[in-house]
């Protein structure tokens, strides 16, 4: 039975730095960040968006009544929860108006957990093929103010529906997988910023691909050229480009670096969004690549940590049928570009634990979920135009 990836939802905030305005205002060489990272520019959450709101507006974005009916199982992955003990994942059932007979839950491993909820959710199809799994991805990259992690900061979501006889791609049995005990990355519970060891984490995401994807091969007894594209976790796209280089080169395989920049043109304009970022890399390329059924694309995760996982999918029949690009360009395209003042103001901007209600006209967010506010203690979210 074929199984894997149905329908990608993709939504990010309404809101953008611009990469040359940000390197102006910190006084660096804007070629630093638009060559040397290969970031363009960062999505900015409004006050109205976290990382359940974006969730669930990226499966709003793809669910029809008939998936609504046919979830049973709900996985919500991020590293930027709203709570330590009540998970995300209720809050978005509730808001999708999902059936009670689901399994919902909360993961966390860095950017991996996506990648984890995926294969979890493959395992479920398999034991209950008539079923739909919804995994989402959604994250707030913040690192703060003034420092070298800045600029590759983002946010936004990914809403993955894995089913049978899946209409964009099938995903294959052989993944090769390890952990590590390393602090390349990690956010204390008393932070609001995720703090990180910036080259040490390279090193680290750049070590465990050549150890899995050298594993996978030996696995699978392929070889680079049964690729018609390789998609990497893709915190900025410059690393993802410098780690495939370190397994072949332009001339030997230009349509593998052809395919790497169209996997990265939706992330050089979004940033870093942690654990939907390998996801949305894959979207950008089937959204822009010449790809044909049973092409193979492989894909690199890695969560600082640290777990990495390399394992491949199959292109499905008719995929381009099954996308939604206009509309993500139009998402992209018309969203508020912030002075670096306004981005400041916002990124130091504290929710302490009293009542506040946020209106969500004030950023021009037009999500059709958004966080309404906080009463009592409790997180409130709300429906576009259902102000009270
Ligand atoms: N024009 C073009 N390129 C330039 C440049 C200029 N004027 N100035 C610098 N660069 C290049 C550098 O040569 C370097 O490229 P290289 O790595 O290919 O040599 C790149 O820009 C970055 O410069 P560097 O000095 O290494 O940046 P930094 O120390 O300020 O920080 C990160 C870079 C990525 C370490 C930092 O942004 C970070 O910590 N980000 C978050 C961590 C992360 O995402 N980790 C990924 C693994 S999950």
């Amino acid at each position: 039975m074929k199984i894997g990836i149905d329908k990608i939802g993709f939504f990010a905030p309404n809101l953008y730095v611009d990469l040359k305005d940000l390197a102006e205002a910190r006084g660096i060489d804007p070629n630093k960040f638009l060559i040397g990272l290969g970031q363009s520019e960062m999505a900015i959450c409004p006050e109205t968006q976290d990382s359940v709101s974006l969730a669930a507006n990226a499966a709003y974005n793809i669910l029809t009544e008939e998936d609504i009916n046919d979830i049973d199982l709900l996985i919500f992955a991020t590293e930027s929860g709203v709570d330590l003990s009540k998970s995300g994942a209720s809050f978005i059932h509730g808001l999708l108006n999902l059936k009670s007979n689901v399994r919902s839950i909360e993961m966390k491993h860095a950017c991996y957990s996506a990648t984890f909820a995926v294969q979890t959710a493959k395992a479920h199809i398999a034991l209950n093929p008539t079923k739909k799994a919804l995994v989402l991805a959604s994250d707030l990259a913040i690192y703060g103010l003034n420092n070298s992690a800045e600029p590759t900061q983002g946010a936004g979501a990914i809403a993955l529906l894995i089913s049978k006889n899946p209409k964009l791609v099938e995903i294959e049995d052989d993944s090769a997988f390890l952990t590590t005990d390393v602090l390349d990355f990690w956010k204390p519970i008393y932070s609001d910023v995720a703090l990180v060891d910036g080259h040490f984490s390279n090193q680290k995401y750049q070590e465990s691909f050549i150890e899995v994807y050298q594993a996978y091969l030996e696995k699978t007894n392929r070889t680079i050229n049964d690729f018609k594209a390789i998609c990497l976790h893709t915190p900025y796209s410059k690393i993802g480009y410098k780690t495939l280089k370190m397994i072949t080169n332009e001339d030997a395989h230009p349509e593998l670096f052809n395919n790497y920049q169209l996997a990265t043109t939706l992330n050089r304009r979004v940033g870093n969004i942690y654990t939907g970022a390998l996801y949305l890399s894959l979207l950008s390329l089937l959204e822009r690549a010449n790809l044909k059924y049973g092409d193979r694309i492989g894909l690199y995760s890695y969560g600082s940590g640290a777990v990495a996982e390399f394992f491949s999918v199959i292109v499905s029949k008719d995929y381009e049928k099954h996308l939604n690009k206009d509309k993500n360009d139009h998402m992209l395209n018309n969203r508020m570009k912030l002075s670096i003042k306004e981005y400041e103001e916002l990124l130091l901007k504290k929710i302490d634990g009293t009542d506040i209600t946020f209106n969500q006209m004030d950023k021009k967010d037009n999500a059709y979920f958004y966080f309404k506010g906080i009463s009592n203690h409790q997180r409130l979210y709300a429906k576009k135009h259902n102000f009270e």
